[in-house]
């Protein structure tokens, strides 16, 4: 790659950007629909910022889920069964792994695999200090490729893969299913997949949802070129950029972007990048499923469902699938 290497020398200087990650910035930003990856939305900041998201009163998922969880445990559980390994695909620092660890008898092992180390770590032995008799195996992994399963002390009686807070809506449709492949995967004979799933509804709920009154969502969105400035010696003007969550209702999903508020050049190291007044930048897809596209989803890879949970307004839903 020829952009990497020419950028290379330049980038040793930054804190925590590689010479890929320069080249896929500014390959992204020279599209005809300009895009910077999901990924520059969790930095220190950032991840505190969506905390707050989490507890927004129009941001109804995470409240949702979690009193669906509540409710349910008690037959999520008995579905279950004793001595699952329990796989997260992310790292559950989340109250939702908590109520699972208190609640599934005999667990084999709690196995949380995320990418990143550092946030895997941390999460696995707050987990470890207060369930001492769960055997905690964090795995340091891209999920979204197959990877190798630790062996725990006890032998599982089966695989379950958990993937909450419909994170898998932030996949492109064909990348959910290649996602769904892996889990299918990781679950081995026998095993199940435990997932919440954002339920399609009305525009206007959901477009709240992504742009909060109090404007916590915007400065997470915006937080992105904060981030960007710093790992790459950039120079976006925040103050030049708007927050913009839009609801397409065609392909289901919440499209958010950052909207030039003028004609601009940017700097990102030894590159520019011209931005058009009213241009915008996507940033991230939230992609919303109704119960029977999901279910054919999950299908296709072989998964069956056995049962699903939802609140009482059908604003969420947890499914649990199986696999012969
Ligand atoms: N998984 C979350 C979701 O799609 C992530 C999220 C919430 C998010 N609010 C956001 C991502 C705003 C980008 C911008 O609901």
């Amino acid at each position: 790659m020829p952009d990497s290497v020419e950028h290379a020398a330049y980038l040793t200087e930054q804190d925590d950007a590689t010479a890929d990650e320069f080249a896929e910035l500014i390959d992204g930003l020279n599209q005809p629909l300009k895009t910077i990856s999901p990924k520059y939305f969790y930095d220190e900041r950032g991840s505190q910022l969506f905390e707050r998201i989490t507890e927004l009163p129009e941001y109804y998922l995470t409240r949702t889920e979690l009193s669906i969880m509540d409710r349910h445990i008690g037959e999520m559980a008995s579905l279950i069964g004793p001595t699952a390994s329990l796989i997260e695909f992310g790292s559950g620092s989340s109250q939702k792994i908590r109520i699972l660890l208190a609640h599934l008898v005999d667990l084999a092992a709690y196995v949380p695999v995320d990418i990143s180390r550092e946030h895997l770590v941390a999460s696995a032995d707050a987990l470890a200090a207060d369930y001492p008799d769960i055997e905690v195996l964090p795995v340091a992994a891209d999920f979204t490729q197959p990877f190798e399963l630790p062996g725990p002390a006890v032998m599982p009686v089966r695989n379950i893969v958990y993937f909450p807070g419909s994170t898998i809506g932030n996949f492109s449709p064909e990348a959910a299913l290649d996602l769904l492949e892996v889990m299918h995967h990781e679950a081995g004979t026998g095993g199940g997949l435990l997932i919440g799933i954002d339920l399609r509804k009305d525009r206007g709920t959901l477009e709240r949802a992504y742009n909060d009154a109090g404007g916590v969502t915007a400065e997470f969105n915006l937080n992105v070129l904060t981030h960007l400035n710093r790992a790459f010696g950039a120079d976006f003007d925040r103050r030049a950029f708007r927050h913009l969550a839009e609801y397409n209702d065609r392909d289901g999903r919440i499209e958010m972007y950052l909207v030039s508020e003028k004609d601009q050049t940017v700097s990102i190291g030894n590159a520019k990048v011209a931005i058009a007044a009213g241009e915008r930048i996507l940033t991230e897809h939230s992609h919303k499923y109704d119960l029977q596209d999901f279910g054919a989803m999950t299908a296709r890879v072989g998964f069956r469902p056995v049962r699903h949970w939802t609140d009482a307004d059908e604003m969420f839903a947890v499914c649990f699938f199986e696999r012969d």
